[in-house]
């Protein structure tokens, strides 16, 4: 299942583990299209694997519900979901925190807390969270988001050791900047400086973001748990 599968990491990672073979829930939020089209171009591509679309706002826990009773096996949960906001701590009310916190951290709790025992009947059992650097080093004007993004990270680091008996692996991919919607919001006079700031002097593209959780949903990755993964391009960590 990929939370957040209208997105253009989200995307990525479809057609990836598409490719290797894997059925796939696409989840969006408002871009019924957009998912709607990558269901068409998969089962095309792919007739003999199955692709169902699931619609939920995960920033509403009413929403659980519903989704799950949608669901029948499901072998590993991406959320790959998420949204940020760009200013002070000062500016920021509380319910754009709470927005963040429930979309970022709460829905994924409930999520995995329902799906444990799917998960754990599952041959592979995987969890993979798209996390951010800014969990590990923080950011100014994204405070809250930072936040968010680390205690996913602390999510992982905990629950990979309460369900390890269960075969259940838990982590998170964690990129710098990543060339998607998310980032078009900055002028291109931001772009060249942040670009500057990033050692291998670019932004990831969502490729190869969606790389790292193909390996992790690989049957070898079955001894990595617990970890954030940096994929950031040297950028700050
Ligand atoms: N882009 C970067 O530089 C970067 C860097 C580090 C980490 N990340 C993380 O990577 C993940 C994917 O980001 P992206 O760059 O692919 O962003 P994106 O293209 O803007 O995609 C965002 C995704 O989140 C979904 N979403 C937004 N609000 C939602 C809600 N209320 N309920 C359910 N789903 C909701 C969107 O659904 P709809 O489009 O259907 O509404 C979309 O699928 C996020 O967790 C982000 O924090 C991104």
């Amino acid at each position: 299942m990929i939370l957040g599968a209208s997105g253009d990491i989200g995307q990525a990672i479809c057609h990836r583990l598409a490719a290797q073979g894997w059925s796939l829930y696409l989840h969006y939020f408002k871009q019924q299209a957009r998912v709607a089209t990558l269901q068409t171009e998969l089962q095309t591509a792919y007739p003999k694997q199955d692709f169902f679309k699931l619609q939920a706002d995960l920033t509403d826990e009413t929403a659980v519900p519903p989704l799950l009773q949608q669901l029948f096996q499901v072998d590993a949960v991406v959320f790959a979901e998420g949204i940020t906001t760009y200013q002070l701590l000062q500016d920021t009310s509380s319910q754009q925190i709470e927005t963040l916190w429930q979309l970022h951290v709460k829905t994924p709790m409930l999520l995995c807390q329902q799906l444990n025992s799917k998960l754990s009947r599952s041959a592979l059992g995987r969890i993979v969270f798209i996390g951010s650097i800014y969990g590990g080093s923080g950011s100014p004007m994204e405070v809250a988001y930072s936040t968010v993004k680390g205690a996913q990270s602390a999510f992982a680091n905990a629950y990979a050791r309460e369900v390890a008996s269960l075969g259940i692996t838990v982590n998170v991919v964690a990129p710098g900047a990543v060339d998607t919607q998310m980032n078009h919001m900055f002028s291109n006079a931001d772009q060249v400086q942040l670009k500057a700031e990033i050692p291998l002097g670019r932004m990831a593209q969502p490729n190869e973001i969606a790389y790292w959780v193909q390996s992790l949903l690989a049957p070898e990755a079955d001894y990595l748990t617990g970890q954030t993964l940096y994929v950031s391009g040297g950028w700050l960590k």
